[in-house]
Parts: C-alpha cells; sequence; structure tokens
C-alpha cells in the first residue's frame, strides 16, 4: 500500500483517538478540515523505534536536558535540512511547540513589556506572550507582491519593546520569508535590543515551488536575541506525543531558557518515549516527510483549482504548510456563522478566521487543513461547494 493513498486512513482509530476539533470531537458523518494535524498513519521507523524502547521494560528518568543522542540528531538536521548551524549544548528537548513558546515567553517577557505579534498569525504567540504578562501590540500584515511588507514595521516598536514572534513558514498564510527579510528582523532585534521567538515548526512542510530560509541560518552574531522552536507534530504526525525543542546560538540566552523550563527540577521536561520518537523522526524518517509534503502539495493543488471554481470565495497559493487560508467576506457573513451553517447543514467542519485562533487581521477568511487522503478532501471540498453554493443562491 502507498503511504498516502486513501486506503492508509484508518477512520475507525482516528475517531477514537483523534482530538482537537478532529474526528473523535466531531459528530459523526462531519469531516473536520480543522487543527493541522495528519489523518495518516506515522511512519513505521517510529512505530519500530517506540517499540524497541518500551520492550526493554524500562522507563527510567531520562537527563534533565534530554537525552545526548537527541539532541545531537537535532543539531544534524537542523544543519543538513536548513543550514542552521546550532550546537547540540544549546538544543533543550521539551514536551511541545507550544510549551517552548511558553518557555521563552516566560524567561524574557515581564509585565510591562511589549511584544509584536503578527496579524494574522497562530494564536499560540499571544497566548503565550500575554500569559507572561506582556502587552500584545499588532502588527498588520500587509501583502505585497507576494511579500510581506515590513516598510513600516519600526512604527510599531517602542522603548517596552521586548519580543518580537516569528511564524517561518507563516500559519495560516502559508509563506515563507526571503532571506533578506530575515535580515532586516535580525537587524532590528539587534538595533532596539528585542527578542525574537521564532517558530520554524512548519520549516519541513515547504512546496517544490518555494524555498525556505531560516534567520538562525544568518548565524551567530545576528542572532544574539533569537530563541528558536521546533515542534514533531506537523512534519512527522506525533502531535499526541508532545516532543520539541528550543535552541538558540547564544549561550547566556540559554542558561535562561533552563531555568525557566524547570527541567532542572524534574517539574518540566520530555518523556523518553517523545524523544526516542523525535531521534527516529530526524534520523530515519525525512524520506517519509519528504513524500508527504508531496501528497500535500497535491492536495493543494487540487483544493485550488476546486476553490477557483466556487462562489463567494477566493484563495491566496500557500507556498508552505498545509493549510489554506481563503477569503471568504464575499459570502458577507461572518466566519463564525460561516463555519457553523457548514458544520450544521454540510457536515464539513473548519477552523473560522477572527480574534480567537489567528487575530483580527484574520476577520473573513476560514482555514482548511489539508493534511488528509485525496478522497477525504474531495468529500470535504464538495460539501463545502454545496454550501457556497447554496449562500450564493440566497443572495439572488
Ligand atoms: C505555528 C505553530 N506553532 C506551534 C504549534 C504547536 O505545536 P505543538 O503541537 O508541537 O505544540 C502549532 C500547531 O498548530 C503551530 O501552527
Amino acid at each position: 500500500m502507498k503511504l498516502f493513498s486513501n486506503e492508509s486512513v484508518n477512520l475507525s482509530v482516528l475517531k477514537e483517538r483523534a482530538y482537537n476539533m478532529r474526528w473523535a470531537e466531531v459528530p459523526e458523518g462531519v469531516i473536520p478540515l480543522t487543527a493541522a494535524d495528519s489523518d495518516f498513519p506515522i511512519a513505521p521507523e517510529i512505530i519500530e523505534a517506540i517499540c524497541d524502547y518500551a520492550k526493554t521494560g524500562y522507563f527510567s528518568y531520562t537527563p534533565k536536558l534530554g537525552f545526548p543522542e537527541f539532541r545531537r540528531s537535532i543539531s544534524n538536521a537542523l544543519k543538513l535540512r536548513k543550514n542552521e548551524d546550532v550546537p547540540e549544548n544549546l538544543i533543550l528537548p521539551i514536551d511541545s511547540a507550544a510549551r517552548a513558546m511558553s518557555i521563552i515567553a516566560k524567561a524574557f517577557l515581564e509585565p510591562g513589556d511589549e511584544a509584536i505579534v503578527f496579524d494574522p498569525v497562530d494564536f499560540l504567540f499571544k497566548t503565550s506572550m500575554e500569559a507572561a504578562g506582556a502587552k500584545i501590540v499588532l502588527f498588520p500584515m500587509k501583502i505585497k507582491d507576494g511579500r510581506i511588507d515590513f516598510s513600516d514595521l519600526e512604527k510599531y516598536i517602542t522603548p517596552k519593546t521586548k519580543m518580537l514572534g516569528l511564524c517561518n513558514p507563516h500559519n495560516p498564510l502559508g509563506m515563507v520569508y526571503p532571506l533578506e527579510d530575515l535580515e532586516y528582523l535580525a537587524e532590528l532585534s539587534n538595533k532596539y535590543g528585542f527578542y525574537i521567538m521564532n517558530d520554524e515548526i512548519w520549516s519541513d512542510i515547504v512546496y517544490s515551488d518555494a524555498k525556505f530560509n531560516s534567520i538562525v541560518s544568518l548565524g551567530a552574531e545576528k542572532n544574539q536575541r533569537t530563541l528558536s522552536v521546533y515542534g514533531f507534530s506537523k512534519s512527522f504526525g506525533i502531535a499526541g506525543l508532545r516532543s520539541g525543542c528550543i535552541y538558540c546560538q547564544n549561550p547566556a540566552l540559554f542558561e535562561k531558557i533552563v531555568e525557566a523550563s524547570e527541567v532542572l527540577s524534574t517539574i518540566g521536561g520530555i518523556s523518553s518515549l517523545s524523544q526516542v520518537a523525535g531521534m527516529a523522526c530526524l534520523d530515519k524518517c525525512y524520506y517519509w516527510v519528504d513524500e508527504f509534503t508531496a501528497q500535500m502539495q497535491r492536495n493543494r493543488d487540487y483544493a485550488l483549482e476546486r476553490i477557483g471554481k466556487m462562489p463567494l470565495i477566493t484563495c491566496r497559493k500557500p507556498a508552505a504548510t498545509f493549510v489554506l487560508f481563503p477569503d471568504v467576506s464575499a459570502t458577507g457573513m461572518e466566519p463564525e456563522k460561516l463555519t457553523e451553517f457548514l458544520l450544521e447543514k454540510h457536515k464539513v467542519a473548519i477552523v473560522p478566521g477572527g480574534e480567537s485562533f489567528f487575530g483580527p487581521g484574520s476577520a473573513g477568511h476560514i482555514r482548511i487543513c489539508l493534511a488528509t487522503s485525496h478522497a477525504i478532501l474531495k468529500e470535504g471540498l464538495d460539501r463545502i461547494e454545496r454550501g457556497l453554493h447554496e449562500i450564493a443562491e440566497s443572495k439572488r
């Protein structure tokens, strides 16, 4: 059986195990194209590694800063895949990218600080920085000729600015950043002395017609205040194992991260199995990620072609991530109302744009997850199409 065929999706297991707005949480008969989590089973090498470790019968305490072999695997993968030079002693494995963001915010932000968050972007930037006491300053994203317009970013920087959130690639817009934009952000960080929370969880899901550049590849000198996040949920489909890491190129910052993570007191930390799985991902499964990404590219192209023929919806082509972020403002409905209508009437669940998930700049949009089989995606899009036709008819 091919890795990403229609038959490889096991719906009966997903209905028991896939939470977070997915199969286990939607009513029977509904197709969830919601949270960015894959419907495909993970690579066999990860399963084998977990089983081999489990069979020994020992689950002792692990090294506080993570398995040295895991930290080495991360360092190697960052260099080989993304041209990021990060020594293994500046990498902290941790239980998920979400936790990594929360630790970075806690380590470097204090009440009264300001943090710049792009609008729109994944809600975790706002929630992690707010939880650390910072005041969020939204930077409204304007797209000019397919690029983010940073020309007035400096207007949002004040003496209180302590951090800027960089989602690269960008969820939900699916954009990658040219190196010169990253150079500019690094320059601002050094000029004004703010930290960059650089989230690269999507950096493996980049389509063949685009190129991923990492700010970290610019070198340690330019990244004195950059704290990076990686996670295994998107590329390798192991969201439930809660595996991720924080890394940087500045030893003084790393010390603060370790302190804030509470791994030294064993309050915080990542489980042994999650590290074993993470190691198998990086050492053995990039062939799988590349095939998965190719399948996501086919899904992207198919979905864009379908959406192009639907009424009241338009969509920019993403360069990365397995989500689409179409504009549905022509329906005249608030995204929550539209998603409610599609769920109730047409049995397809999607994520609404708007304040709660992606910020006010995402109003008028919905997010569609593509990480499923062609057959399920087709059925989901058929349902969205029927719903949009119904709305278009009612407007006549
Ligand atoms: C940009 C971004 N960062 C972080 C996360 C959280 O990932 P994890 O499952 O590792 O906590 C997500 C999940 O959707 C995401 O899109």
